[in-house]
């Protein structure tokens, strides 16, 4: 795999000070990325609709080092503060610095800035929702920006590429974070210039059907994460059904690249739905296992059941590695669903709380 085509070749500039601010998104997987090896490389090609409201928004100050400074350290050390919400955050930051760590290779400048990353979420810290995918793209902007700075012209289809890699070594999914409205991360043969180090805008035109599509995130438990991504990746080693799953979901993503195309909204349902079901079968059947729904998850899909087949409607449910459950539908039955989930299904929410979100198109600068 060519990593070295993002090794820094360039001779850099020197600059004293910058800062950088990013609006990076969320993303929800369609077919799901379960699963992967070392380091951060997919076991299988996933896809994901980019979100738009859901965000994380980043402010990386870059103060370069003293000379004496650089001169005394025997060994090179990142150096960085970190802010969440206004308050320092230290208990964050182990997974920040492993991320420079796996990136330090790639962006060897960090060692000559001292960094303050400021960073907030357009959703609450305790809602369930992720927030790696965002808060991970975010500073790989933040550190793209610098090196555009500092060398030279780098064109935006490069920065964002390299910003997906960067990001994929923080958080396999923050690579499906930094373009819209569909990314494929992960090599597959019908996707043209997928790759397991980056992810790619989904390459073909999309049914119109699919366009401005709707995503609202029903908080059902806010908690802390039962189960942690890298746990939760780590059960596929030697799970029994593992083999069979890469392979499906391999081939679920083919069918998905037609179905986008195509737009037909039974196929779509159907395989987004039994993506879901099967990502929580994953767990469900690893050893040591895990239910990760809850019994108000099963209301809600049951009830999302109800609403299609009596309205005559494509709404339908995706899942993440939780209980919240992700309620997708067109743009035409915004008003009708909406009502929906307020009338019927907030009930099962936390405090009655809910997200409306939509298709969005990646990463912004402030
Ligand atoms: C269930 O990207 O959070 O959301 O690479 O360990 O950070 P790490 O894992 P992460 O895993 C996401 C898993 C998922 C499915 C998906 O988004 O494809």
């Amino acid at each position: 795999m060519n990593t070295d085509q993002f090794l820094v070749k360039s001779e850099l500039k020197r600059i004293d000070k910058a800062s950088f601010t990013w609006q990076t998104p969320s993303n929800i997987a369609l077919v799901k990325y379960w699963g992967k090896n070392n380091p951060q490389i997919p076991k299988n090609a996933s896809i994901s609709f980019t979100l738009n409201n859901c965000h994380t928004i980043t402010t990386v100050d870059f103060a370069h080092k003293q000379s004496s400074e650089l001169d005394l350290e025997s060994e090179k050390v990142v150096t960085f503060n970190l802010f969440f919400e206004g308050k320092q955050k230290d208990e964050f930051k182990p997974k920040i610095a492993e991320f420079f760590k796996r990136v330090q290779e790639y962006c060897p400048y960090i060692f000559e800035y001292e960094m303050t990353i400021n960073s907030t979420n357009s959703f609450p810290h305790s809602s369930g929702i992720a927030s790696s995918a965002s808060g991970l793209s975010a500073i790989a902007m933040c550190l793209m920006s610098l090196e555009k700075e500092l060398s030279a012209e780098l064109s935006t289809e490069f920065i964002n590429k390299k910003a997906s890699f960067l990001a994929r070594l923080g958080s396999g999914s923050a690579s499906r974070s930094i373009e819209g409205p569909l990314v494929v991360w992960g090599k597959h043969p019908e996707i043209e210039g997928s790759s397991d180090l980056f992810g790619v805008q989904f390459p073909h035109k999309v049914h119109s059907v699919f366009e401005n599509y709707q995503d609202v995130i029903l908080l059902v438990d806010k908690g802390e994460k039962q189960v942690s991504s890298t746990v939760g990746h780590k059960l596929m080693i030697n799970h029994p059904f593992a083999e069979n799953r890469f392979k499906q979901a391999n081939e679920n993503l083919g069918t998905m690249s037609k179905i986008l195309q195509e737009g037909t909204m039974a196929d779509f349902i159907n395989l987004v739905e039994s993506e879901a079901l099967t990502l929580h079968a994953m767990m469900m059947t690893s050893n040591p296992y895990f239910i990760l729904m809850k019994p108000n998850t099963l209301e809600i899909i049951n009830k999302i059941w109800e609403y299609r087949q009596e309205n005559n409607s494509a709404i339908c449910f995706t899942l993440d590695a939780g209980a919240n459950v992700h309620v997708l539908f067109p743009e035409n039955e915004k008003e009708d669903v909406v009502q929906f989930i307020e009338n019927q299904l907030s009930k099962y929410c936390q405090k009655n709380h809910y997200i409306c979100d939509t298709v969005g198109f990646g990463a912004k600068k402030l």
